[in-house]
């Protein structure tokens, strides 16, 4: 049963990706400046923190800790080298805001420079950067909220408009394997459906959680990839992901919070916590998985519609 309503924040970052909301401009420390230079650039930016890198590659991070620490100790003439944290969190462009969120908030990083596909650095994350592009996010969906409003009221009414003892209405979605450039992209694709047929927002945004899972297991842990099947009826929405391997072994396991089996090169992206499936079981009305090693994996979850809450 569904314990907890997801809020339009919450699906902001489910939806918002890191390219979208880092800094693009980043002010780098080069590894041979000194601790004095750092201080004064620290200063006439009006930063608190950098990335220490060669070109574009990171070597660690340098924030107002390091320079008093410097100055305490009296190493002002030191090189930044010297004195930066090289235990560096880097985040991929391509990651979901999801998957780094905590390092920001519970892991208490205060800055995360994110990389490409190749390991430059193109941008800088930071909670500031982060308030800023989720307000400008609001913003905008307020205003295409107003211009979707006509093409719902059209298809809103195809449940009414069409005759038959019981209609449904089917989408599919194709999801490829690995391929974390497109990943995410069914999910909102369904959630702009389902919004112009008229589900409740608050409905929308549970499917819409729940999908972003789902869509994400299949690019994280399939061979080749697989489908993700909509079939909303008057009364409910019921999704199907189907792929055909490489299955599950224990499928009481990975319902466990934080069990996952990801690679660490996908981890290294910022995915694979391991709340996947615990997020769907949360956001869905009823949810259900079958699945066997070397198998395929179908998961299917219902989310009712003849909620008589306001929209
Ligand atoms: N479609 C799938 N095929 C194979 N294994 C899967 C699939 N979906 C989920 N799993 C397994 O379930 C585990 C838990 O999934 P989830 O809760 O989404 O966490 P995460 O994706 O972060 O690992 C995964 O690590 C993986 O072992
Ligand atoms: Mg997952």
């Amino acid at each position: 049963m569904v314990d907890q309503e997801i809020t339009k924040v919450q699906e902001l970052i489910y939806t918002t990706k890191v390219e979208a909301v880092m800094a693009p401009d980043v002010i780098v420390v080069s590894p041979s400046m000194s601790m004095t230079q750092v201080k004064e650039l620290m200063r006439k930016r009006r930063i608190a923190g950098a990335p220490v890198a060669d070109g574009d590659k990171v070597l660690g991070m340098l924030g107002t800790t390091e320079v008093m620490t410097a100055m305490e100790a009296g190493k002002m003439d030191s090189v930044a080298s010297e004195n930066m944290v090289t235990d560096v969190k880097i985040v991929s462009k391509d990651a979901y805001l999801v998957e780094v969120i905590n390092l920001l908030g519970r892991e208490g990083f205060p800055r995360l420079p994110v990389e490409d596909q190749d390991g430059k650095l193109v941008g800088i994350l930071t909670t500031g950067t982060v308030i800023k592009a989720l307000l400008h996010q609001m913003e905008i969906s307020y205003q295409q909220r107003e211009a979707e409003r006509l093409q719902r009221y059209r298809a809103s009414h195809i449940f009414q408009d069409i005759i038959s003892d019981d209609t449904s209405l089917v989408l599919r979605y194709i999801v490829d394997d690995k391929d974390f450039a497109n990943a995410g992209k069914a999910s909102s694709m369904i959630k702009k459906s389902l919004q112009r047929v008229g589900v409740l927002p608050s409905i929308v945004r549970r499917v819409a959680v729940a999908v972003y899972e789902a869509e994400m297991n299949l690019v994280i842990h399939t061979d080749v990839g697989g489908e993700i099947i909509v079939d909303i009826r008057r009364e409910r929405v019921h999704i199907s992901a189907v792929d055909h391997g490489p299955g599950i072994e224990d499928l009481e396991q990975v319902l466990r919070p934080g069990y996952s089996t990801a690679p660490e090169w996908i981890r290294d992206m910022g995915f694979g916590a391991g709340m996947g499936l615990s997020n769907i079981k949360r956001c869905a009305d009823t949810m259900k998985i079958l699945s066997t090693r070397g198998g395929g994996t179908r998961l299917d979850i219902i989310f009712l519609l003849n909620q008589d809450s306001p929209g």
